[in-house]
Formats: C-alpha cells, sequence, structure tokens
C-alpha cells in the first residue's frame, strides 16, 4: 500500500469512513507494522504518530492537524518525570503510550489500555516493584484493582476526568425502566470506575457492547463520543448514553482529535497538507523503541 490512512475511534466520523483501519492505540501500532506502508495519514493524536515513527522510522507520517497533542502529554513536565524516575530507581517504568517520544525514553515498558492489567499484575507477581506514569487515573484503577500501591504521576485526561459519578447517579435514578450498565474508559475518575460493569480499552468496549447477551437494556458509557458513535451503529436497538460530565454537561469530545478534519486529512492525502513527523532524532527513536517493543513482544509468565 502506497498511502495507508488509519484513524482512532475519536477522530471526526467522516475521516473514519475513509480509513484503511480504525481501532485503539494498540491496534493502530499493530495494523501500521503489519502493512508496513510507505506513507501513513494518521488521524490520531500526535503521540500515536510518533510512536508509529519509532516503529517505523522509514516511513512517511503525516500528522494532519500538528496541534492535535494530548492533555497527559502537554500536563507533563519532564524534570518532573525523570525526577519520579530517578527517585524509585528500584522499580519498573510502566508508561502509558499517551506519553511524548521525549517521555517514553523515560520508561522501562509501555502499555495501552488494552493490556496495561496484564503487564503491571504480571510484573507484581514476578515480585517486581512498579511505578506508574502518567495517568493518575489510570494508576490508581490498578491499584485498587490488584491491592497494590505502586507510585503513580499526577497527570490526566481532560477530557475522561470530567465525567462525574454524582451526575451519573442521579441520571441512572431517573430512569426507572429496564437493565441499566456502565461501561468506562480506564482514564476515568476512580469513583465511576468503581461503579462500572465493564472496564476497557476503547476496542474492548465497543466488542463488550456488539457481545452485549440483552435486546434491551440502557448502557452509560464514560469515554469520548466518538466511540459512542461506532456503539450505537453497532446495537441501534440498545439505549446507549454518555456519561456526563461536572455540571451535568455532555462535553464527552476530545478537541485534539477533532482537529484531523476531513479536509485536513484530505490535504495530508494529497501532500498538500499536514506535518510531517521527521523531527526526531535518531537516537531518540532507537531509545523510545525498546520500551516499546518490550511490550509488543511481553509474554506473560
Ligand atoms: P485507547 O487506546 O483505549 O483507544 O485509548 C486512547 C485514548 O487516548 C483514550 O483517551
Ligand atoms: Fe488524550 Fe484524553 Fe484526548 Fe485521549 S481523549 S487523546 S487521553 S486528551
Amino acid at each position: 500500500m502506497d498511502t495507508m490512512l488509519v484513524a482512532h475511534w475519536y477522530a471526526p466520523e467522516e475521516v473514519k469512513e475513509i480509513a484503511d483501519y480504525v481501532g485503539d492505540s494498540l491496534g493502530l501500532i499493530q495494523a501500521v507494522q503489519k502493512e508496513q506502508p510507505k506513507r501513513l495519514v494518521f488521524a490520531g493524536v500526535r503521540f500515536m504518530s510518533e510512536t508509529a515513527k519509532v516503529m517505523l522510522p522509514d516511513t512517511e507520517i503525516i500528522q494532519p492537524d500538528f496541534e492535535s497533542t494530548c492533555s497527559l502529554v502537554t500536563q507533563t513536565n519532564i524534570d518532573e518525570l525523570k525526577k519520579f524516575r530517578d527517585d524509585n530507581q528500584d522499580s519498573t517504568h510502566v508508561m502509558y503510550i499517551n506519553s511524548s517520544v521525549e517521555m517514553k525514553v523515560l520508561a522501562d515498558i509501555i502499555v495501552t489500555s488494552a493490556n496495561v492489567n496484564a503487564i503491571v499484575e504480571n510484573e507484581i507477581k514476578n515480585g517486581n516493584k512498579v511505578i506508574f506514569s502518567p495517568d493518575k487515573n489510570m494508576g490508581t484503577y490498578i491499584n485498587k484493582e490488584f491491592g497494590y500501591d505502586m507510585k503513580v504521576f499526577t497527570s490526566v485526561c481532560e477530557v475522561h476526568d470530567q465525567f462525574n459519578v454524582e451526575y451519573l447517579k442521579q441520571e441512572m435514578r431517573s430512569w426507572t425502566d429496564g437493565i441499566k450498565y456502565v461501561i468506562a474508559h480506564p482514564e476515568s475518575p476512580i469513583d465511576l470506575l468503581e461503579m462500572a460493569d465493564f472496564i476497557g480499552s476503547t476496542n474492548k468496549m465497543l466488542e463488550w457492547v456488539k457481545n452485549f447477551p440483552n435486546k434491551v437494556g440502557t448502557i452509560w458509557v464514560a469515554t469520548e463520543g466518538g466511540l459512542i458513535n461506532d456503539m450505537k451503529k453497532a446495537r441501534p436497538e440498545l439505549d446507549i448514553r454518555p456519561a456526563l460530565g461536572y455540571n451535568g454537561c455532555q462535553c464527552n469530545q476530545c478537541p485534539y482529535m477533532k482537529r484531523n478534519t476531513l479536509e485536513a486529512v484530505n490535504a495530508a492525502m494529497a501532500g498538500t497538507g499536514g506535518t510531517s513527523i521527521d523531527y526526531l532524532t535518531n537516537d531518540l527513536i532507537d531509545a523510545a523503541r525498546k520500551p516499546i517493543e518490550r511490550m509488543l513482544n511481553y509474554t506473560i509468565e
């Protein structure tokens, strides 16, 4: 394939419709590694395009809108992250993939929302001390899940962090009919995750909805609105609703993902727009590849 177009579930609908592959962070890297395209247009956020560049340094990778960053990157001060790592030299530094290349070189292993539980659990089972960055909510959730007390960095996803458990409970109480479920992405606040029936990556949440055994039911979903559209398309007979944010707002849109408009993507495909991810030095690429490869080759012992 000469130019491959991939999109994350949170990309604009019209972009997902023309993409060669749509998926979660893990699925996206695996898809581009399998295809090995000469050119790749990546309708996700910038850390995703940079991760693809680290794994496919000979591919020309185009970010349709270069400002499409992620709050887990912008909230993370690199010196504080270095100190976090240096103060805990005896621990395995597990880092969420929502991180810049400069952050990734400070990690021992990268994880995504699809494999974080299995990888951290296995590290703990093997007797390793673990620290986790940069997502505070995901780290807190993993600690609760395994009764563990790993040190956790402090950044959050500005979209998921605003989901509010009190508003959600209030709305659920006012719903008198049928079976009610809550599913959530692990970037959501811990009090909401504690009441969720299912927690997982975007791919896993979509699978859960596709396999939902009943013909009726109301499902509140704590994640970005783009994925909720795909859930509704997959199971139109179900009542699938967004979880509420503070003040009851329905502000579940990632402003960074949505910057990759159809116009920006078409220009990137045509070679008349977008930004080439050509600014990473070979040293940075080589150093960041190690913890990503460790994740991709991870075997659970
Ligand atoms: P997934 O890997 O689960 O798609 O998550 C990526 C992300 O940025 C969620 O906010
Ligand atoms: Fe980053 Fe949150 Fe947007 Fe995902 S939804 S890309 S974590 S800001």
